[in-house]
């Protein structure tokens, strides 16, 4: 308390004075406002005999008054004292800005209860730049304490409170400030170091972890968990975690459930400043107080979500959590990236087993493919060796002719297994003399070359054996071996069909033969007949180029040309007279009777109609048929020539034999008429150049005797 007498007053003035110039220095020492604005306080209290003061700032809309600072009030009044403007003391000030003091408030009607007892009170505006933000007020339960002197000094403390209160605003501000940019810088710094570190890796494991070590790094939290969507079941489970034990891993939440649980259904972060008091608080592993959760969401899909835990209630700031969920974007861009690539990679790996697994099916059917190759190529070998058996069964059955049966074999032997040597030996049944057929040289017995040899038989016979050479000591194989036993076989066969049909042949064409010999034997003088025309016919033929297929049916047809006469009595046969129109008329029919006789043998077909026709005149006026010229088969023709001509050089019961000289002029004058002129010439060249135009008729007979090799039969048959 200053005391109010006159040298006291200067003195008093100085102090305030005083006063005031510490406030002055406290502001530029503190940028604290509260301290600063206690610190003021203090210094009015000291100055000024005063029980209560007070800081009170005008509110955002600048209405009412609100008690900042204060000394010397209750609590209770501190926290709900609400002055408008306008109203009371200081609602004045704050209206007019005008210091002012109160010798006794309850004179005033408009006064604003503060302080129980108050008597005077003193009030000024604080002003920044001319603005009001507030009033400086003190009271005092003594009547008459304030004057004008201190009414000045106390608006100067009102605008040194006013100063501090702009600086330490401030001060506050720009501390607001420079921590918002640390924030920023540390973001920043974090999300870079994230990015780096999530970006370095495309394992979902490694990723994981290193998402977990940033957030607690960066967060400087205890417990954090990655929890990802179980598959379709519609729950969390932990994937990676931090700060937890191993039984955290067996921890399955449903979606809706727990903070976690929540965040998964909403999309949006949460921070739980004290789980104990959430709703959606359920009891974790290590009893966390604080946790705050941000989901994991990327591409609009939510993977699941980032979890962090604090055992300390309030833990975690808003800033933090918007930290928090920032990172969780990033770490769910990594992960979806992670989990692309983990796809990718097992895409890869099915499709490297595919292409592994394809080039093996490739290989097997490879394999396969060769298998049927060689399989194919093997029948296929079979198939040519069968239609090779086929084609050379066909070539050796085709004839029953034993030496064309041979010759066959033989040369197809040859042909098929490209031997050197091909020969067939057979035993003759009658003289058990060795036959050979085929080619054989010397060279193919020489050493070096390679023989088989196959039986052949016929049942429990052997009828000869089968051998074959090579010109070399390469062998033959398994198959070349079965393909000349099956050839060897089918040889045996149609070497006995071929000798049997043979035997069968000769043997019937010995019954004809003898039977036109015993016609001949009846009458000595056609004796030997049909073998001289036969030899006749066959010279002649031979002159002429005629084949030998040709000449073996003339031959043939030869021997058996007068076999009709079989039919004819020998009364008419030898009859030394004039023959009746009846007699020639009988023997006229003798070759239709010996066509009759050789009809039945399909085999002496062609032979049938030499026969038949040997009596025909070139001119058309022989008999049966009066055929003429070319008509008459040139096989007929030549037996006609040499029939005449055997007829005239031999005795008749009629006539004597002619001489030779006078039948060949008679064969010259038949030429064109009786006989074809070509075959006349050739039958008369063959008589030259055998010397029989000069011989006797017993010589020429003896000539043409037939050699015992001869008078085999020359029947060709198929
Ligand atoms: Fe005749």
């Amino acid at each position: 308390m200053i005391p109010r007498r006159g040298g006291g007053r200067l003195h008093t003035l100085i102090h305030k004075l005083s006063k005031l110039n510490e406030a002055s220095r406290a502001m530029t020492r503190c940028h604290d406002l509260a301290q600063l604005l206690d610190t003021i306080l203090a210094l009015v209290d000291d100055v000024f005999d005063i029980d209560t003061c007070a800081v009170l700032l005008l509110d955002d809309d600048g209405q009412y008054l609100r008690i900042e600072r204060s000394r010397g009030y209750d609590a209770d009044v501190v926290a709900t004292f609400e002055s408008p403007v306008g109203r009371g003391v200081t609602g004045q000030v704050a209206l007019n800005g005008k210091p002012t003091f109160v010798v006794d408030v309850r004179d005033r009607a408009d006064y604003v209860g503060g302080v129980r007892g108050a008597v005077s009170e003193i009030a000024a505006p604080m002003r920044i730049d001319g603005a009001i933000i507030g009033v400086l007020d003190a009271e005092t339960c003594k009547p008459i304490v304030f004057d004008e002197a201190d009414l000045e000094v106390f608006a100067s403390f009102a605008d040194h409170a006013a100063v501090a209160v702009q600086n330490a605003r401030l001060h506050e501000k720009l501390a607001r400030r420079t921590m918002q940019l640390e924030r920023q810088v540390k973001r920043l710094e974090l999300l870079g170091a994230a990015a780096e570190a999530m970006s370095s890796t495309l394992n979902l494991d490694e990723l994981l972890l290193r998402i977990l070590e940033l957030s607690k790094r960066a967060l400087r939290f205890e417990h954090c968990a990655v929890l990802l969507f179980n598959g379709t079941e519609g729950t969390l489970k932990v994937r990676a975690s931090i700060g937890y034990d191993e039984s955290v891993q067996r921890l399955e939440i449903p979606v809706g459930r727990g903070v976690t649980g929540e965040v998964a259904r909403t999309g949006k972060p949460l921070l739980v400043a004290d789980v104990h008091k959430s709703e959606h608080y359920i009891r974790g592993v290590i009893g966390g107080r604080c946790e705050m959760t941000a989901p994991l969401i990327a591409n609009g899909v939510t993977l699941g979500v980032l979890d962090a835990e604090s055992p300390r209630p309030g833990a975690f700031t808003e800033a933090d959590l918007d930290l928090f969920a920032t990172f969780a974007l990033h770490a769910a861009t990594a992960l979806s990236n992670a989990e692309t690539y983990r796809a990718l990679e097992e895409a890869n790996t099915k499709l490297h087993r595919n292409v592994i697994e394809i080039e093996r099916m490739n290989r097997e059917l490879l394999e396969h493919a060769r298998v049927i190759s060689d399989t194919n190529a093997k029948l296929e070998h079979r198939v040519n060796e069968l239609l090779t058996l086929q084609e050379a069964s066909k070539a050796i059955t085709s004839s029953l002719d034993l030496d064309d049966t041979l010759d066959a074999i033989v040369g197809m032997t040859r042909s098929i297994i490209h031997s050197s040597m091909s020969a067939i030996k057979l035993v003759d049944e009658e003289t058990e003399e060795v036959r050979v057929r085929g080619h054989v040289e010397e060279d193919d017995m020489l050493e070096g070359h390679t023989m088989l040899g196959v039986p052949l038989r016929i049942g429990d016979r052997t009828i000869g054996s089968f051998e074959v050479s090579r010109g070399d000591a390469s062998g033959f194989s398994d198959e070349e071996r079965r393909l000349i036993e099956t050839l060897a076989s089918q040889a045996a066969i149609a070497i006995e069909n071929a000798r049997l049909f043979e035997n069968t042949q000769r043997t019937y064409f010995e019954t004809i033969r003898s039977l036109a010999q015993a016609l001949e034997a009846r009458d000595s003088y056609t004796k030997g007949h049909s073998e001289r025309v036969m030899r006749y016919s066959v010279q002649t033929a031979e002159a002429m180029g005629i084949q030998e297929e040709e000449r073996r049916l003339i031959c043939h047809a030869a021997l058996l040309h007068d076999i009709g006469k079989i039919g004819i009595a020998d009364a008419v046969l030898n009859k030394s007279g004039v023959l009746s129109a009846e007699d020639r008329h009988v023997i006229e029919h003798h070759p239709i009777w010996g066509d009759s006789i050789i009809g039945p043998i399909r085999m002496l077909e062609r032979v049938q109609t030499l026969v038949r026709h040997h009596h025909e005149r070139y001119d058309g006026g022989g008999y049966p048929d009066k055929l003429a010229g070319e008509a008459i088969p040139l096989g007929a023709r030549v037996i006609a020539v040499a029939d005449a001509f055997d007829a005239m050089t031999s005795n008749r019961p009629y006539r004597a034999a002619l001489p030779l000289a006078e039948a060949v002029k008679e064969m010259r004058r038949g030429s064109g008429t009786q006989f074809d002129p070509d075959v006349v010439e050739a039958f008369l060249t063959v008589l030259e150049s055998s010397g029989l135009v000069h011989m006797t008729a017993k010589a020429v007979e003896e000539a043409l005797e037939p050699p015992v090799s001869a008078r085999r039969p020359m029947i060709k048959s198929r």
